[in-house]
């Protein structure tokens, strides 16, 4: 009989052939082990998503959610306590002007690829992508050099579950509790002294005399780190794998580096690292047959639905000229992706640099040491050679 755990190491290797049952065979499916619904077509996940006031974000949004965060941040409301929150922080977004981050980030990618020429053999993962991410989030965000190492390291876990009990084991809440200490101290000090950064611009923004409460800009700081580092992280090495992968593409991005603006968004939809997000129904509903009940948890599989044959031809191929409309990689509706433009100049700027450097490569690992995450999916390590 059809299983489906999306907490299970075999989906972590590869997803694609389960989403392929559940799309042609359950399309409103039960899973026992996770205790939610999935679904996995393109257009009931768009209409999900539409229709947020039935496919409520606020008891959280990820796979497994981390304490204390639901109903209180981006992820975790619906509107109209959600349009206000994120109108709050799109104005610190354009307050810190992103276009001026991109010479910074050039040049963190540049200094970040260079150490790599000669080598034989790198982790794309530990050598190049988490030094890079750190440094790009770093910046935007203002938090204070020095700690890079041990955000990201927290951060990653905050992302993980455990495939045995199918929940955050003590790691990771340890991590979480970690990461809200340092935001604390990080908003403190960014109030006393503030930069053009986000932290210090959306701690303090103000519309209409409304401001964030002291929960929300905790719980916005440490999601923005979270969101951030291992969503871009976990991105890049996507990318990169993709690029391993297929050499045709790879050779083209290199001749011609304006073609990796199309090859992101075909990673975005091909293998994005942000697989799956949880809502919660607020009412009975009714799909392909099935009566999901209210308070009932739905896993909307987004990487499912960019494979989505009713939606996109031939989705098993990765082809950079697919210029993949309205693909499902950076989520969409009220909760789309508040940091697409950010992550956009990142990746192709971290290639650009990347492949002056290593234009021609090939992955070592034939299998690939996975992340524990229900909601994430990005190696652990990935060992390139320049060939
Ligand atoms: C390539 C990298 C990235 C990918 C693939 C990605 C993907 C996603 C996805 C799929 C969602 C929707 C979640 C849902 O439906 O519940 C989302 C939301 C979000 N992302 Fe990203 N993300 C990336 C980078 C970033 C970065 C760099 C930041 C911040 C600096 C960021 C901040 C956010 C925030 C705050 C939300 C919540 C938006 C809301 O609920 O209104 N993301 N992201």
């Amino acid at each position: 009989m059809f299983s489906f755990d999306p907490y299970s190491p075999a989906v972590d290797a590869d997803p694609f052939p389960y989403y392929k049952t559940l799309r042609d065979e359950h399309p409103c499916f039960w899973s026992k082990e996770a205790g939610m619904w999935v679904l996995s077509r393109y257009a009931d996940i768009v209409t999900a998503l539409n229709d947020w006031q039935t496919f409520s974000s606020a008891k959280g949004n990820l796979m497994t959610e981390l304490p204390n965060r639901a109903g209180a941040t981006l992820g975790t409301t619906d509107p109209p306590r959600h349009d206000r929150l994120r109108g709050l922080i799109q104005h610190a977004f354009m307050k810190r002007n992103l276009e001026s981050l991109a010479e910074p980030i050039k040049a963190a990618a540049r200094e970040v690829a260079e150490p790599l020429r000669g080598e034989k053999q790198f982790d794309f993962v530990e050598d190049f992508s988490a030094k890079f991410t750190v440094k790009v989030l770093f910046a935007a965000l203002g938090l204070p050099m020095g700690d890079e190492a041990q955000v990201r390291e927290k951060a990653v876990l905050m992302v993980q579950s455990d495939p045995h009990t199918r929940t955050k084991g003590p790691e990771h809440i340890a991590a979480y509790n970690w990461m809200q200490d340092y935001a604390s101290k990080v908003i403190a000090e960014r109030r006393r002294n503030p930069q053009n950064d986000l932290i210090s611009h959306f701690s303090m923004a103000e519309i209409d005399g409304d401001k964030l409460d002291e929960r929300e800009v905790l719980l916005t700081t440490t999601t923005l780190i979270m969101a951030g580092v291992e969503s871009l992280g976990g991105f890049l090495a996507m990318f990169a794998l993709n690029m391993a992968d297929h050499a045709d593409a790879r050779r083209q991005c290199v001749a011609n580096p304006a073609l990796l603006a199309d090859a992101i968004e075909e990673s975005l939809r091909f293998n994005t690292s942000a697989q799956r997000f949880r809502r919660c129904l607020t009412r009975d509903h009714t799909l392909h047959g099935q009566t999901m009940r209210e308070g009932d948890f739905v896993c909307l599989a987004y990487g499912s639905g960019n494979r989505d044959e009713r939606q996109f031809p031939n989705p098993d191929v990765y082809d950079i000229a697919r210029k993949p409309k309205g693909h499902l990689g950076f989520g969409g509706s009220v909760h789309a992706c508040l940091g697409t433009a950010i992550a956009r100049i990142s990746v192709k700027a971290a290639f650009e640099e990347f492949h002056k450097v290593v234009p021609e490569y090939r992955r070592v690992q034939e299998q690939l040491p996975w992340m524990p995450s229900s909601t994430f999916r990005s190696p652990l390590r990935l060992d390139l050679a320049p060939a």
